[in-house]
């Protein structure tokens, strides 16, 4: 199967293919990023990421087929990233994977991104003893599922504001780290004492995510508490004025609060529903903090953790085909060419 992802800022196809054991082997995973194309502006900048997808769409492709030694006349299915994401980026994606399954008169997957991530850990293993709980943390979503087959997630808590990797990009910037400020923010946190500052638990309520709070809490501490009122409000320090050992301090203790909130609410939906297996999937996966705390959770309740390497954890195609491999395993039909891309999933909040 040909997988595309060409979702936020990043062009990438994938090989994928079942093996005999049932096992889905990742035989190539290209991925082009636009990370410095976007740096500059300190976020995504849609059109040039529509542009991006446009000039790398077909390299990156011919690459995945060129690495798995396949050509197109092997191909069984095609699937892509089809929702939710940024609506320019999906559609090249979404137009070139439907006019690959058109020519070749093969099924067609479109693909839901957060499923995607869920299913992410399940690439070259086998599969998990149901029910699952699931945990998403990416840049756009911080989302718990409950999953009782491989059929249709069940949405059990989601963020009220901020993504999880939203969130860290924002602390990086706040920190004058570079664009996208997650891996950053860690990388200078290994430095720091995460108990410098007590940052607030972020807490959304039931089994929600905010971390607002956090994000209010770490620029006063980083610019001080503004001085004057209304339109005279300003910050009286930026993060110029910090040492080097003040930053990793604040981006220790950020992220050890971020990553405390997850798993406070990880704790509690085990507490709700207590499921041999643990599915987590993301970006902000990739972060080894965030590993160990998940692997010591799973551990200490002796629960099947399948959290993917970290090259599966960022936007990928390789987690496209396996959510479509999970569709086909349960007998689902393939799409119509005619399914549109979507800016929004239908997993994400309820
Ligand atoms: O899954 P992903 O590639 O894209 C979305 O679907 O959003 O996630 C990207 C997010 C970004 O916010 C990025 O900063 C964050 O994941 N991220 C990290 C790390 N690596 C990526 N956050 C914290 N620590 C990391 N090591
Ligand atoms: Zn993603």
């Amino acid at each position: 199967m040909l997988a595309i992802e060409s979702s936020c800022d990043e062009t990438a196809a994938a090989i994928v293919e079942r093996e005999t054991s049932g096992a889905l082997r990742v035989r190539s995973n290209i991925v082009a990023s636009q990370h410095e194309l976007h740096r500059r502006y300190a976020g995504v900048v849609p059109e040039i990421a529509s542009r991006a997808h446009l000039e790398k769409i077909l390299p990156v492709v011919h690459e995945a087929l060129a690495v798995a030694e396949v050509s197109l006349a092997d191909l069984d299915a095609v699937s892509v990233g089809i929702r939710p994401g940024l609506i320019g980026s999906l559609l090249v994606g979404v137009s070139a994977a439907k006019a690959i399954a058109w020519s070749l008169s093969k099924p067609f997957y479109g693909i839901d991104h957060v499923e995607a991530h869920l299913w992410s850990g399940l690439l070259e293993q086998d599969l998990p003893a149901f029910p699952a709980l699931g945990l998403v943390v990416s840049g756009g979503h911080t989302s718990l599922f409950l999953l009782e087959s491989s059929a249709t997630p069940k949405l059990l808590g989601w963020t009220i504001d901020d993504a999880l990797g939203e969130a860290f990009d924002k602390a990086a910037f706040m920190l004058g780290l570079p664009h996208p400020g997650g891996p950053h923010l860690e990388q200078l946190a290994s430095h720091g004492n995460a108990q410098a500052h007590a940052f607030p638990l972020a807490d959304g309520g039931a089994l929600q995510f905010s971390f607002s709070g956090l994000k209010t809490a770490m620029l006063y501490a980083v610019r001080g508490v503004p001085a004057g009122r209304g339109k005279t409000s300003h910050f009286t320090r930026s993060h110029e004025d910090l040492s080097e050992s003040a930053k990793a301090d604040l981006a220790a203790s950020f992220q050890s609060a971020a990553i405390r909130a997850v798993l406070r609410r990880l704790r509690q939906a085990y507490e709700l529903h207590p499921c041999p297996t643990l599915l987590v999937g993301g970006g902000v996966v990739a972060n080894n903090a965030l590993r160990h705390d998940l692997m010591a959770f799973a551990l200490e309740r002796n629960i099947a953790l399948r959290m993917p390497p970290q090259s599966y954890c960022v936007d990928n195609a390789a987690m496209i085909g396996g959510a479509a491999w999970m569709r086909i395993a349960r007998g689902d039909a393939p799409d119509l060419l005619t399914i549109p891309a979507q800016p929004m999933s239908k997993l994400a909040s309820a």
